[in-house]
């Protein structure tokens, strides 16, 4: 685990999710209160992807049509080509009576994966680095070949981008988002809470110059900054306070 980037390697049962790590068999309950019409054959870009859980939901249970997964930490990467693999393999019946199609849990573990490598890459691909100075040749902020994504997502990331990069960073990491995400595409943000940049900084000292040179708080000019990149607000969603939320 890296105090620094937030590279939690059990970071979804770190997270409240039970049973095993990653707990693929889990919905991801922020991608539940997405309208499921936004990630319909979308072309997504997870940044701060970990090890790969929230992307094989969105390929297995959102119908997205592919994903783009960034991470910082490259053993997370190469958990979240293996675990896309996982869980590309477990196909549910087309229709409830279509019981021979359905390749659970149990099957993939005791005969391997089912998809052959290249689908897997073809609908997810994985890169290692900062999203904010690392270049994925591919993407629209690399002049690549990429149209852009229809969905960029950034959950529980923007904490560490900006305790590693500070204010001017964070409007890098927001200004590199509005280039990568098609006109009309949707950005997905899930910032932390000022009081998770604290805890973060308790945790590791070293966070601490950046931290105290933050002017652009979380629900304190942090939205002014995502607008000025070029977003326009289209809709708040939320757990309540007392259910927690994402480190
Ligand atoms: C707290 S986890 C969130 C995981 C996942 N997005 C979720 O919400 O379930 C933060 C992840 O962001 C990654 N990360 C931190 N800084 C990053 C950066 N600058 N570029 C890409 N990934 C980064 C960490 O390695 C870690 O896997």
């Amino acid at each position: 685990m890296s105090t620094k980037t937030g590279s939690y390697k059990t970071y979804q049962s770190h997270a409240r999710h039970t049973g095993s790590n990653p707990a693929a068999h889990i919905p991801d309950p922020r991608l539940l209160l997405l309208p499921q019409e936004i990630l319909k054959d979308a072309r997504v870009l997870d940044i701060g992807c970990n090890n790969g859980a929230v992307s094989g939901h969105l390929l297995l249970r959102h119908a997205v049509k592919s994903v783009v997964g960034v991470d910082v930490d490259e053993k997370l990467i190469s958990k979240s080509r293996s675990h896309v693999n996982f869980m590309l393999s477990r196909v549910r019946p087309s229709d409830p009576s279509g019981r021979g199609e359905w390749y659970p849990v149990s099957s993939v573990r005791k005969y391997g994966s089912r998809i052959p490598p290249a689908e897997v890459c073809e609908r997810g691909r994985f890169w290692c680095g900062d999203y904010v100075t690392a270049i994925d040749p591919a993407a629209p902020s690399a002049g690549g070949g990429c149209a852009g994504y229809d969905v960029v997502f950034a959950l529980s990331v923007v904490k560490w981008v900006h305790l590693a990069h500070g204010d001017s960073g964070l409007r890098s990491f927001f200004e590199k988002v509005a280039v990568d995400v098609k006109p009309r595409g949707y950005f997905v943000l899930e910032p932390q809470g000022w009081e998770s940049y604290a805890r973060a900084v308790g945790k590791n000292p070293e966070l601490r110059g950046v931290f105290e040179g933050i002017r652009v708080r979380p629900g304190e000019g942090m939205e002014g900054l995502v607008a000025a990149c070029g977003f326009r607000l289209v809709r708040r969603w939320g757990v309540g306070a007392s259910e927690g939320g994402w480190d």
